[in-house]
């Protein structure tokens, strides 16, 4: 194959992604922040920071989709005689002597080199603080002495990111800001209804600022060569509405080998309403002050660093492979748990292709989320199940989003999409089966966040089962209502308004026989679930006795959640799960694979009988993750039909052919050009349904092919210029074989994509699996894997489990713990240190 061009590389003893060019062929980014406040990073420094929500609290102003690609961020300007650089390259773009962008756990250090000076700058966000760090190191390698003109530069948002880029009319007259020794202050609305602030802060003294945009920049000139800047001299403005910014100007000298630090912080404070001014229109800086004085020196810089780097040692001691194979360690290891971490804090609002003002957290994303980070951070995973299904409505539906600062349903979106309830048994059973905290469904939780309406979350379990089985159509199988997992199959809309949203537009429901088969698949694979939690919760406390929450005491005053109710409701679940499945064999079945559901008309979609899209990949994943009709034969051809009508070089499409026409009863399934996004994309999150179909059905050869495709490190090498976004995560969507170019990727990090590759990996292929009494073995594996060892800390216990696979793709012979022989294929799980040996 052609030697196609490198852009960075993977350096996994320091688990860091090494950038080596600036030019990427687009923005190449990474995210800061564990809770609270986030920040954006591409590796040119470009990016933006908010506090919980990036819609209703943007600190920092970024234009997206501009030109050029990623304008604005936090940028150092070095004047250095008539030179100006930037370490990041951008925006100045002065060739470098040298340049390095290294992406870490929750951090990213960019390093630039110009003229015998290096310039190297450290970007996180310290655990619990309201901040982001810049340090930066400045060192003269030259031998002779150099006086450095130092600018810093950030402009600020005007806090809502939606307002703040339309209406002008207010904005250019409200923005305040205050300047006290070193400390930008950005106070815009304070004055009025908002209790909060920012500020910008370096540890050293300050010969000069500026706080108007147009004063620093020129208004005819640009972040590339800033009047201020260029010409070496701030102007000390004051900003009086229009767009404030912050920059300090430092004058530094440096003698030869001298290196001297710079602690930079992009802070954020909340004041209470009765402290909010210490004088007439002057803000209270008393935590301004007492959070600058725990990060004003070098030394309390480094050491908030390595609690950071500390954290992620720990959140990846959880699960740690060892295969032998780089490749698929580094991915298991470090970029996919990674990514998992980010897509929960983040849900999909806030990256290079979500601007943070269109979505909030999703009802069924953050469920799915959930099963990549409950290894790592139960409580923050039971929180979020609580958020999540406080947001759900009293007959099981469900907000489709909700706004993280809020934790409020958006109405702006709105519910209907059928497939939502199903999630949150997905997301609650994975949180039980980690933590063995059964007392999560004791917890009483609200509708519609409503006081006084709260029931236990087992109820919203329950209801959330009985809103498919009251919304079942003519086949008996569920109907899709605004659309399932895939938000563009909208067989309800019929639009012919293009100003109109697809997904929020008025839905003809009356009448509607549109059902979907990848709700059945869910339903049957989370309606198991739910039926073995029942009976589970029917002989209380069985097989739990180890567990911290050994005593499950549900109580409600809406039904007797007695062990009586507890079998009776196993046997009524069983039952409907029964007749779902009959349901797909009679009328889900087209032959070779299954339908992929029925239009509003209750004609076939993804049959052979269509002249597009005779086959989709949701139904497929589903109901062989459901085992429908495996023993007739159903699961088997269904997977062979995936490689032979779905499968590319690039992975598994979405729907084969593609549609080449609008058709007004799809919806915007049909309104994407062939080969992009849900029109025969390869949506890379639904691969891996197929691939845990593939493991159930034991096949490991094909699993680890169709895994393969997608794992970023394996396309790494490959695609650099074609796949063009970051090599190492998972993107939503890679254009399928019918698109104009085919493998590249878009819409990078925040997908579901980042879960279900974790679990896919983690639990069926490596088959590590958690379960309510221990952990359940059971890998599928290509016949050339070679003996491997996970190490996976679970509860009070900590595991070291060496698989040999002997040439077989499944099946587990034999099982010692501690040298004693196991029964089955479950570790019964004892608190402590352990040792087990796997023979396939
Ligand atoms: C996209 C979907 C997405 C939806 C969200 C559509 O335009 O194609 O992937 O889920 O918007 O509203
Ligand atoms: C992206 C959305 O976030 C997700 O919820 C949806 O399932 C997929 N697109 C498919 O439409």
């Amino acid at each position: 194959m052609e030697q196609q061009k490198r852009y960075g590389h993977f350096d996994d003893q320091h688990r860091e992604y090494v950038i080596t060019d600036p030019q990427t062929p687009w923005p190449w980014i990474n995210y800061l922040g564990n809770e609270d406040f986030f920040s954006l990073i591409s590796n040119t420094a470009g990016g933006y920071s908010f506090y919980k929500d990036a819609k209703f609290r943007r600190i920092t102003r970024y234009r997206y989709n501009n030109v050029p690609m990623d304008n604005g961020g936090r940028y150092f300007y070095i004047k250095d005689g008539d030179t100006v650089w930037n370490p990041g390259w951008k925006p100045c773009k002065t060739p470098l002597d040298f340049y390095e962008c290294r992406h870490g756990m929750s951090y990213t250090r960019i390093t630039g080199k110009k003229n015998g000076i290096e310039a190297s700058v450290l970007f996180f966000v310290p655990l619990k603080k309201w901040c982001e760090v810049q340090k930066l190191t400045l060192k003269n390698e030259s031998s002779e002495t150099k006086s450095l003109k130092l600018f810093s530069f950030e402009e600020w948002c005007l806090w809502n990111a939606a307002t703040d880029m339309e209406n002008f009319q207010r904005n250019f007259s409200t923005g305040e800001v205050e300047i006290e020794g070193s400390t930008i202050y950005h106070k815009t609305e304070y004055r009025e209804r908002r209790n909060h602030y920012a500020f910008y802060h370096v540890n050293a003294p300050i010969q000069g600022f500026d706080t108007d945009r147009e004063t620093f920049v020129g208004l005819y000139n640009e972040f590339a060569d800033p009047q201020a800047v260029m010409e070496g001299k701030p102007r000390n403005s004051h900003a009086h509405g229009w767009s404030p910014i912050a920059s300090h100007y430092i004058e530094v000298t440096l003698k030869p080998g001298e290196s001297k630090d710079f602690v930079f912080l992009l802070g954020y404070i909340e004041n209470e309403q009765d402290k909010k001014f210490s004088a007439p229109q002057v803000i209270n800086k008393d935590k301004a002050h007492a959070l600058i004085g725990e990060l004003d020196t070098t030394e309390k810089v480094d050491k908030a660093f390595a609690e950071l780097n500390a954290l992620w040692d720990n959140l990846l001691n959880i699960y740690k492979v060892r295969t032998g194979n780089d490749k698929l360690d580094r991915m298991v290891n470090i970029w996919n748990q990674y990514q998992c971490m980010v897509t929960f804090n983040f849900s999909r609002s806030a990256s290079f292709f979500e601007s943070g003002v269109g979505r909030g957290m999703g009802f069924r994303d953050s469920n799915q989320d959930l099963v990549g980070f409950v290894h790592q951070i139960p409580p923050r995973a039971r929180q979020r199940i609580i958020d999540i299904a406080s947001t759900q409505f009293p007959d099981g539906g469900c907000y489709h989003q909700y706004q993280p600062l809020t934790k409020r349903g958006n109405n702006d979106i709105g519910g209907g999409f059928n497939d939502d309830p199903c999630w949150l048994i997905f997301g609650t059973v994975a949180y039980i089966k980690e933590t063995g905290d059964f007392s999560i469904l004791d917890e009483m939780v609200p509708f519609d966040n409503q006081p006084g309406s709260e029931v236990t979350l087992f109820e919203h379990l329950k209801i959330s089962m009985d809103h498919v089985i009251k919304n079942l159509g003519p086949h008996m199988l569920p109907l899709i209502g605004r659309a399932d997992w895939n938000d563009c199959l909208n067989l309800n809309c019929f639009s012919w308004d293009p100003n109109e949203s697809f997904q929020t537009t008025e839905n003809v429901s009356e009448g509607t026989k549109a059902e979907s088969l990848m709700i059945a698949g869910l339903f049957v694979v989370t309606g198991k679930d739910y039926v073995n939690l029942c009976q589970r919760l029917a002989v209380r406390g069985k097989g739990l006795e180890n567990t911290p929450a050994a005593d499950i005491s549900l109580t409600s005053n809406h039904s007797p959640l007695t062990p009586a109710f507890f079998s009776a409701e196993a046997e009524r679940m069983q039952q409907a799960v029964d007749a779902m499945i009959d349901a797909v064999k009679k009328h889900g079945w087209d032959g070779e694979w299954y339908l992929r559901a029925y239009d509003f008309y209750g004609r076939k979609i993804g049959s052979n009988e269509c002249e597009e899209a005779k086959i989709f990949i949701e139904s497929q994943g589903w109901c062989t993750m459901a085992e429908i009709g495996a023993e007739d034969g159903m699961v088997a051809k269904s997977l062979d039909s995936c490689k032979k009508y779905l499968e590319c070089e690039h992975g598994m499409v979405l729907n084969n052919p593609a549609f080449t026409k609008y058709i007004y009863e799809y919806g915007e399934i049909s309104s994407y050009p062939e080969g992009y996004k849900e029109n025969a994309g390869i949506f890379c999150h639904n691969n891996p349904w197929v691939i845990i179909g593939e493991c159930l059905a034991g096949r490991g050869n094909d699993a680890w092919s169709h895994y393969a495709k997608i794992l970023p490190s394996y396309v790494e090498e490959k695609y650099q210029t074609l796949h063009k976004v970051e090599p190492y995560v998972n993107c939503q969507m890679v254009a399928g074989k019918d698109a104009f170019k085919p493998g590249e990727g878009k819409n990078s990090w925040l997908t579901g994509t980042a879960a279900w590759m974790w679990y896919t990996v983690s639990e069926f292929i490596l088959g590590i699996k958690p379960d309510y009494d221990g952990i359940r073995i059971d890998p599928c594996l290509p016949e050339t894997a070679t003996d491997y060892t996970v190490n996976r800390k679970f509860r009070e216990a900590d595991y070291e489990i060496t698989i040999h696979p002997n040439g077989q793709q499944k099946g587990v012979k034999a099982i010692t713990l501690d040298g004693q022989k196991v029964d089955g294929t479950v570790i019964p799980y004892s608190p402590g240190k352990h040792t087990v040996e796997v023979t396939m």
